[in-house]
């Protein structure tokens, strides 16, 4: 069908509190704001030949929904922070699983050298892989290993 040959668009989705980036906790999140994130990834995005939407929102339903349209809106893969939606939303489990198409997931900090209750992600089990702990770079090197299994699948 027609949209399967113009996906060739990388999502990059932000969960809860992620707009507070640059004063957020800068000892655990540094000092880089979720704009100038946004820029950087859309740069090695648009070097890697695709086009590029970033979409932030603290309310669950609307990440549901930017999810739920990306099959109809020309999405080839997508980056998501779940933030703490990670730690507890089904819903955008299910969601991620739903549309099928390959996610990377994608944290700031090590969860899994943090508090016990961030052990845990329900979303990574039905992404591609997971990126976590280089702060900033975790975005970077989750395009290229985004980018990466985007042209294998095409092989
Ligand atoms: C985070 C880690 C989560 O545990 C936390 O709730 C966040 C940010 C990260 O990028 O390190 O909001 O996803």
């Amino acid at each position: 069908v027609l949209y399967l040959a113009i996906m060739n668009k990388i999502l990059l989705i932000n969960g809860p509190n992620l707009q507070l980036l640059g004063t957020r906790e800068p000892e655990k999140y540094g000092t880089v704001t979720l704009q100038a994130i946004e820029e950087l990834v859309r740069l090695e995005v648009i070097k890697e030949g695709y086009e590029f939407e970033a979409f932030q929102s603290n309310h669950e339903g609307e990440l549901l929904d930017k999810i739920g349209q990306s099959l109809t809106n020309n999405v080839a893969g997508i980056l998501m922070n779940p933030a703490a939606y990670g730690h507890t939303s089904i819903a955008l489990r299910d969601a991620i699983a739903g549309v099928a198409l390959p996610t990377v997931e994608v944290h700031l900090t090590n969860i899994y050298s943090r508090e016990a209750f961030r052990h845990t992600s329900v979303t990574a089990p039905v992404c591609v892989g997971i990126i976590a702990g280089f702060g900033v770079d975790s975005y970077l090197l989750a395009v290229k290993a985004l980018v990466s299994h985007l042209k294998k699948e095409k092989k």
